[in-house]
C-alpha cells in the first residue's frame, strides 16, 4: 500500500473554521497591534493552550477578540488559505460565523464579507485554491442570535455563500431550537450542515437529519454507537465531515487507530476527512493523510476516490465542481 505524504495529493476539505485556522503567531500579532490582552490562551511554546473541548470553546473565543476589522479577516483568510494550499488543498469550504465579524449585523457583515471574498480571489489566483463560505451561527449564543445569523445567511447566499451550519456547543439546547433559522437559510437556497454526533450521541446525529433536514453532518462519527443508524446514513447517502486529528486531540478517541472512520466507511457511510480548527489541534490536511495511512493502509488510490466523492459532496454549484474535477484528475492521476 502506499503513501508517501511527499506527493502531497490534491485535496478537498468540507469543514474548516476560518478563525479555528488562525495560527497562534498571527492572533498574537495582531493582539500586538491593536493592544488587546487576549489572556492566557498560549503555552510556553506559543501553541494554544485548553484543557478540554469546553476550555476550548473560550479559548477559541478569545483568539477571535484581535480580529475586529473587514481588513483583520482579509489577512486571516489569507494568511489560512496560504497553509490550506501549501498541504494540497485545492478546494476548501469555511465555517464563517457573523458573530465575530460585526455581531450579526447585516450591512457589517456584508463588508466583512466583501473583504473575505476578495482575499480569496487573491488566493485563488495565486495559490491555486478555491474558497467558499458557510454561515455558521453558534450553538451556545442561543436560538435568537442564531435567528439573526441566518438572516446575514439569507441577504448573501448565492454562488459563494453556498451553505448553512452550526457549530459550538452540542450539549448546550435542542437543534430543533434552531428550526427557524434553519428554515430561513433553506428557503434561501443554502445547503444545510450541522455539527452533531462529536460531544452528543447518535440521538444528536437523527435530530440533525429529522429536525434540520442536514445533508451532511459536521463529526457524526458517534453514530458508530447505533449501527441501526449507520445503516440509515449510508441507505441516504448522509456525509460525514469527519475530523480526526479533531476527535483525538479533544480526547473523543484515544488514538487515530481507535477512531471510527474506517469502520464507517467499510459499512458505506459517505465519509470525507477534514482539519477542524488545524493550528488548534497541531494537524493539517497532509498530517491527516498520513495518520489515516499508517492507521488503516489507506492508499494513493483510496485517497483519490476520497477526494473525488468530498468534491461531490460539495455545496458549491455545476460549473466550479466540474472545473475541479478536472483539476483533480491532472493532479492526482
Ligand atoms: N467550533 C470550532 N471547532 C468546533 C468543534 N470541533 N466542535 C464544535 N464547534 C466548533
Ligand atoms: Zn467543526
Amino acid at each position: 500500500m502506499s503513501f508517501v505524504s511527499s506527493t502531497n495529493p490534491a485535496k478537498i476539505e468540507l469543514h474548516l473554521h476560518l478563525e479555528g485556522g488562525a495560527p497562534p503567531a498571527f492572533i498574537r500579532g495582531l493582539a500586538k497591534e491593536k493592544h488587546i490582552d487576549v489572556g492566557g490562551i498560549f503555552d510556553e511554546h506559543g501553541n494554544y493552550k485548553y484543557a478540554d473541548f469546553w476550555d476550548f470553546l473560550h479559548v477559541y473565543e478569545a483568539a477571535t477578540q484581535p480580529l475586529q476589522s473587514p481588513q483583520d479577516f482579509h489577512r486571516l483568510t489569507l494568511a489560512v488559505l496560504e497553509e490550506s494550499a501549501r498541504n494540497g488543498v485545492v478546494y476548501t469550504e469555511a465555517f464563517l460565523s457573523p458573530d465575530f465579524c460585526g455581531g450579526r449585523d447585516v450591512g457589517a457583515w456584508r463588508e466583512y464579507l466583501h473583504a473575505i471574498v476578495e482575499a480569496a480571489e487573491i488566493a485563488e489566483k495565486t495559490m491555486g485554491i478555491t474558497l467558499r463560505g458557510i454561515i455558521t451561527p453558534i450553538r451556545h449564543f442561543g436560538p435568537d442570535k442564531a435567528r439573526e445569523t441566518a438572516i446575514c445567511a439569507a441577504e448573501t447566499a448565492g454562488d459563494w455563500i453556498v451553505g448553512f451550519g452550526i457549530g459550538g456547543d452540542e450539549k448546550s439546547g435542542h437543534l430543533s431550537d434552531f428550526k427557524w433559522a434553519f428554515d430561513c437559510a433553506r428557503e434561501a437556497g443554502l445547503r444545510i450542515t450541522a455539527h452533531a454526533g462529536e460531544w452528543g450521541g447518535p440521538e444528536s446525529v437523527r435530530s440533525a437529519i429529522d429536525d434540520l433536514n442536514a445533508e451532511r453532518i459536521g463529526h457524526g462519527v458517534r453514530a458508530i454507537e447505533d449501527l441501526a443508524l449507520v445503516d440509515e446514513l449510508a441507505e441516504k447517502g448522509v456525509v460525514l465531515e469527519v475530523c480526526p486529528g479533531s476527535n483525538v486531540a479533544l480526547g473523543l478517541y484515544p488514538s487515530i487507530r481507535k477512531h471510527p472512520i474506517n469502520e464507517l466507511y467499510k459499512r458505506g457511510v459517505k465519509v470525507t476527512v477534514s482539519t477542524d480548527d488545524p493550528p488548534f489541534f497541531h494537524s493539517t490536511m497532509q498530517k491527516e493523510y498520513q495518520d489515516l495511512h499508517e492507521a488503516f493502509d489507506w492508499d494513493d488510490a483510496f485517497f483519490d476516490q476520497l477526494a473525488k466523492a468530498s468534491l461531490d459532496a460539495a455545496f458549491c454549484d455545476a460549473d466550479t465542481k466540474a472545473r475541479l474535477h478536472k483539476k483533480l484528475e491532472q493532479a492526482n492521476d
